[in-house]
């Protein structure tokens, strides 16, 4: 069973030195046994439905699945679960017993006596609710609003859409929400008369997968430039061009920023920054922006800014850490679950790469979980418990 996956995560002290450190982060070491334990629970699918509050609200995944060993129920494990993992943050002792796995793509079980929009037996994809212990991916069965679920469009595997969730949803919050950049949303009126084309987009981390998805939403609102910051790796400049950058700088190159001001001048004010964490993480970030507009840099770590080496701000400056859940703004999150079997079909949001992890293999779990700590170029692991 899946949960095995979890009971036999070890916890992994990171390569990379303090790499993966985060501020403010809580400290649970000595919980995670009690982590572990607390996943291994089955929870009550049934007592869920039963929930007078949830009876308009409730799908379900199944995502244990014993007579399909050829379906693709799947979860993948995410840097979220590395950094619970090796750190213990994200959570505190309020979200006790707390189940990870954030995406999750599988089969609908049962719906909720109000729910019309899916069936048992739907193929669907959703953002696991980590916030309650039913929500969390990782177990048998996770209950999930049916408002923050979507169909998965017939051309596409679970496998394919189960890289999405995460990635897609920080990088539309990061972009669209009042909380990032607060940008007109791509179905919204307002985003008819926004000159998009007159403006540019840059992303740092736009080698990350949440980078990656941040380039393919900003083609699709119609940014005139997206420039992506990425190591110059073999294939990477297609790649991300094909998603939509317009110009992909060599992150390592030491004039990474003289490149980026020769592409922008002083018009930059719609950037996201999507890896970089620490006490002066967000300092390339800003220093890009405008000095004479004000600019906005949107995240997706916490960090700060060393303004020494920002450059005068006249106009001032904006930094926002954005938190990529649907279920925290929900109705950004609806929208995008509405839209989002469109753009997937027309080719406009294109699934990641990925790989599959088969059977109960926590040694392979574990293993993915080290890439997202070592900071290596990661291609996504679906887990698929059930097979052989
Ligand atoms: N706030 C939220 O709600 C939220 C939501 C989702 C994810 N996150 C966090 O966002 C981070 C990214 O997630 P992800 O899934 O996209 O991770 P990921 O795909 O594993 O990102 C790793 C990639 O980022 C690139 N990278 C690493 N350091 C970089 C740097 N200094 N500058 C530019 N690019 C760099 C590298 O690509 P190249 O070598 O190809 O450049 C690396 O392969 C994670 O820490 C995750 O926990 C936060």
């Amino acid at each position: 069973m899946l949960i095995s996956l979890t009971t036999n995560y070890s916890p992994k002290r990171c390569n990379s030195g303090d790499a993966c450190s985060l501020e403010g982060g809580y400290k649970l070491s000595g919980l995670f046994d009690y982590l572990v334990y607390a996943a291994s629970q089955e929870h009550s699918w049934n007592s869920q439905l039963g929930d007078a509050a949830t009876r308009q609200t409730v799908a379900g995944f199944l995502l244990h699945q014993h007579l399909c060993s050829t379906s693709a129920e799947c979860c993948n494990p995410y840097p979220h679960d590395q950094k619970i993992r090796d750190h213990a943050i994200i959570i505190t002792p309020d979200h006790l017993p707390y189940i990870t796995g954030n995406d999750i793509a599988g089969l609908v079980e049962n719906v909720g006596p109000d729910v019309t929009a899916f069936k048992r037996g739907d193929r669907v994809l959703a953002q696991a609710d980590t916030s309650t212990p039913d929500g969390g991916g990782v177990q048998q069965y996770a209950v999930v609003r049916a408002d923050m679920v979507t169909p998965v469009p017939r051309s596409l595997s679970l496998d394919e859409v189960a890289t999405l969730p995460t990635v897609a949803m920080a990088s539309f919050v990061a972009l669209f929400h009042p909380s990032g950049l607060g940008l007109p949303a791509p179905y919204s009126k307002a985003s008819e008369s926004f000159a998009y084309q007159r403006h540019s987009l840059l992303v740092i981390g736009g080698g990350s997968n949440c980078g990656k998805l941040a380039i393919q939403l900003a083609r699709l609102v119609g940014f005139g430039k997206i420039i992506a910051f990425a190591a110059k790796t073999p294939g990477k400049g297609a790649e991300l061009e094909e998603l939509g950058a317009t110009h992909i700088l060599d992150r390592h190159a030491e004039d990474v920023a003289e490149q980026c001001r020769s592409i922008v001048g002083d018009g930059l004010i719609y950037a996201l920054d999507t890896v970089n964490h620490g006490p002066a993480a967000h300092t390339l970030g800003v220093s890009l922006l405008s000095n004479s507009e004000r600019g906005t840099l949107a995240t997706l770590l916490p960090g700060g800014v060393d303004e020494t080496k920002v450059g005068n701000k006249a106009a001032g400056y904006e930094v926002k850490f954005t938190q990529g859940s649907g279920h925290l703004h929900r109705e950004l999150g609806q929208q995008f679950w509405k839209h989002l079997p469109s753009w997937l079909e027309a080719g406009k949001i294109r699934p990641l790469r990925y790989r599959t992890i088969s059977g109960q293999n926590e040694k392979a779990v574990n293993e993915a979980l080290d890439a997202y700590c070592d900071g290596a170029s990661v291609t996504k692991a679906n887990v698929h418990p059930h097979a052989p």
